[in-house]
């Protein structure tokens, strides 16, 4: 039994994330995608926001669960008793972020082992940053979210927008 580990803030989950899970569920015997409480960003969705609208796109993927933590990676993959750690690299500039990321963890905790999955090409320069960006000036973001990611958002931002 094989279970990945899939960090990140997911602020909103987009179709990029979406495209390592399914990689990943096709390979391990369980993925829990665990939503991060302290990103270093302020999310503009909460906590329990963004773990429902990962539970609601992974819905079809039965061996993926969702879960959230704080603190450090390489605790998390103790505490969730996962076999890796999983991330995405769209472009050479993750590969630098990430890439420094895996090995600090591994050097941390000798367990945490880092594995990667490239995205599609055509969603390799989707990331929730520039989906909030658009969406914020009203932008269209259906080809690069769930329908239902599409929708929140509207919502988020009408909400803000109102205030
Ligand atoms: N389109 C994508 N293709 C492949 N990997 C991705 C994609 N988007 C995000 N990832 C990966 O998912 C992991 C979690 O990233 P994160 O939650 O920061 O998403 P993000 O899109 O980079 O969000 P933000 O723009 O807010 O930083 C990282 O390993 C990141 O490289
Ligand atoms: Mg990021």
């Amino acid at each position: 039994m094989k279970t990945a580990l899939y960090a990140g803030s997911f602020d909103p989950i987009t179709n990029g994330h979406l495209d390592i899970i399914t990689r990943a569920a096709s390979l391990f015997d369980k993925v829990i995608v665990t939503v991060a409480r302290n990103a270093g960003k302020s999310p503009i969705f909460s906590i329990e926001g963004r773990i429902d609208m990962v539970r609601e796109t992974c819905n079809d993927l039965k061996n993926v669960e969702v879960s959230t933590f704080s603190g450090l990676l390489k605790d998390a993959i103790n505490s969730f008793d996962a076999d890796c750690v999983i991330r995405g690299l769209r472009s050479v500039s993750d590969y630098e972020y990430e890439s420094q990321m895996a090995m600090m963890n591994r050097e941390l905790n000798p367990r945490c082992e880092t594995v990667f999955f490239m995205p599609s090409p055509k969603l390799s320069y989707v990331s929730s940053r520039m989906i909030r960006e658009i969406a914020a000036f009203g932008g269209e973001v259906d080809a690069f979210v769930p329908k239902c990611i599409e929708a929140k958002l509207k919502e988020r931002l009408q909400d803000n927008a109102s205030n």
